[in-house]
């Protein structure tokens, strides 16, 4: 339902420190406040909802700046969606990344996928 989905992407908004301001309440009488990302297909919009959890550790949008981590922006749809399939399954080892990627069903990692590998 997409008022429990709302419900879900406030939630998420608030707890993410880059949350966008705007994005809760969008629907509402006004219709000022424009889409997060405009001229994206509804497939990168949910992918970019869902990817507010990983702003935190990779950078807004998936630009990783100092290094630490490797971009997420810019790679092909297939490695990043190959990359968390194999973190879901601890196919690949990692420290944090196994216990985020099992938190998302296989139809979100393909948003998620869809979602940086749209990013620059
Ligand atoms: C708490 C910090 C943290 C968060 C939040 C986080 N990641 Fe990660 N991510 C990492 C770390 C650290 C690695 C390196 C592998 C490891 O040690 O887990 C990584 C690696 C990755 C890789 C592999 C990149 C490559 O090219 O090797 C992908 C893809 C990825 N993360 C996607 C995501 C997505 C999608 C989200 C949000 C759903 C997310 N991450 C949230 C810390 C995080």
């Amino acid at each position: 339902m997409l008022s429990k989905f709302l419900v879900i992407l406030a939630a998420t908004a608030a707890l993410t420190a880059g949350g966008r301001a705007g994005a809760v309440g969008a629907d509402g009488a006004g219709g000022a406040t424009p889409a997060p990302v405009a001229s994206a297909t509804p497939e990168i919009s949910k992918g970019a909802r869902l990817a507010a959890t990983c702003v935190a550790c990779h950078g807004t949008n998936g630009d990783t700046k100092e290094g630490a981590l490797p971009r997420l922006a810019g790679q092909s749809r297939q490695a990043l969606s190959a990359s968390l399939h194999a973190f879901k399954s601890g196919r690949r080892p990692s420290t944090i990344m196994t216990q985020i990627a099992k938190g998302y069903t296989d139809e979100q990692i393909e948003l998620l996928a869809a979602y940086f590998a749209a990013q620059k």
